[in-house]
């Protein structure tokens, strides 16, 4: 029987020299060899002859075990952040002269890396839409990558999994797949065929707002170029963190479903009251990614979004929130707020936002562990400070 998610993310290496409950952490850059010829051994196994940190590090790889287990995925490959693991994923198959079919709807930061730096390498680069995505295989035949993710920031729109990795099966594409806003204990896209899930581990996996990391999961065969590409491009993970990341994944399953749970509750709270104009959040029936959501979800995240009238609606709203922050990023402990036209889509044209789904009130809010009684109160008197 193969294990379930919370013991994969305890049980991982053990200390076989102290009997430790933790694994420890190699805080060494360097590991030296017995014998001049051992280095022959490095030829055959990068990930497990240890040699120089930035190729692979026995606390790093306990975690890229776990990882792996808990997206299902043969193998996994940490990094420094979540841009670093994208960046490099995308770059370790990207080459010059291949076509890159990527959704328009993406993480501002790896839509500007698609957008203003891939090009620059011979690489075209061509955005679209979920339906236009569902049917790549037509105008991009023959194309290498696939790049998306569900659910979108900020609407929480779900992309269907099932339909993306059809078309790109058909144009002969590999498929690489954000799957931030879900985490691994929400939905697994290697289980629908996605080839390469990547990760900002800074956000659920780490779920505390004190790591920086990222993650790249998939097959060995495939995560053999991206281990490559990280050598060379140098984004590696430090023991230290990947020490920390292993102690929250420790935790990552009672945190994710009771930020679930939390998310249903004040989704449907404010999908209540009469100042906002609409509620995002994949769990609400009548939301139009539900029925998507339903298909490839576990659960439906501890992230949503809604819509106040106005921009300074907005504005009143998250400056009289008592609980939650006002700041950028997700999945901590900590319930945080932002405005999408303020931080992530910021300076873009009304155009840009329209097609963004975006508007000028939305609220994200990414769902941390208080109590949830606790902030439906805050959000409360926030939105008694809206003048009606
Ligand atoms: C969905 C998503 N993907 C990737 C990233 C980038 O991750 P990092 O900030 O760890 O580089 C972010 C950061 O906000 C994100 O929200």
């Amino acid at each position: 029987m193969t294990r379930k998610k919370s013991t994969e993310a305890i049980h991982g290496r053990k200390d076989s020299l102290y009997r430790g409950a933790n694994y420890p952490i190699y805080s060494s850059t360097t590991f030296a060899v017995e014998k001049s010829d051992d280095y022959d051994k490095f030829i055959g196994d990068q990930e497990e002859f240890y040699i120089y940190s930035r190729y692979s590090n026995p606390t790093v790889r306990n975690v890229e075990e776990k990882i792996a287990a808990l997206e299902k995925a043969e193998d996994a490959v940490l990094f420094s952040s979540g841009m670093a693991a994208i960046t490099t994923a995308i770059l370790a198959f990207a080459k010059q002269g291949d076509t890159i079919v990527a959704l328009r709807r993406l993480y501002g930061m790896a839509y500007r890396f698609l957008r203003d730096v891939v090009p620059n390498f011979g690489i075209h680069v061509h955005f679209l839409d979920e339906a236009e995505l569902y049917a790549a295989h037509k105008e991009f035949p023959g194309a290498k990558l696939y790049y998306f993710e569900t659910p979108i920031n900020p609407t929480t729109d779900c992309v269907s999994l099932e339909k993306t990795v059809r078309s790109a099966r058909k144009a002969g594409a590999l498929t690489i797949m954000d799957n931030t806003f879900a985490s691994p204990i929400n939905q697994n896209p290697i289980d629908f065929g996605v080839d390469i899930v990547v990760h900002s581990a800074t956000k659920y996996i780490g779920g505390h707002s004190d790591i920086m990391a990222g993650a790249v999961a998939g097959s060995k065969e495939l995560l053999k170029s991206v281990r490559e590409s990280l050598k060379a491009f140098g984004g590696c993970i430090n023991p230290m963190d990947a020490y920390m990341l292993d102690r929250s994944l420790k935790t990552l399953k009672v945190r994710v479903e009771q930020q679930n749970k939390s998310a249903q509750r004040i989704a449907e709270y404010f999908n209540r009251q009469k100042k906002i104009l609409n509620v995002y959040y994949p769990g609400i029936p009548s939301v139009r990614s539900y029925k998507i959501a339903r298909k490839q979800m576990m659960g439906f995240g501890g992230m949503l979004c809604i819509e106040l009238p106005d921009l300074n609606s907005a504005k009143i709203f998250c400056d009289s929130l008592e609980l939650g922050l006002n700041a950028t990023s997700l999945g901590g402990v900590e319930t945080l707020v932002s405005i999408p036209v303020l931080t992530s889509h910021i300076k873009m044209s009304p155009d840009e936002l329209k097609s963004a789904r975006v508007s000028e009130g939305m609220v994200r809010i990414s769902v941390g562990l208080e109590d949830p009684d606790d902030l439906i109160l805050d959000f409360k008197n926030a939105l008694a400070k809206i003048p009606a």
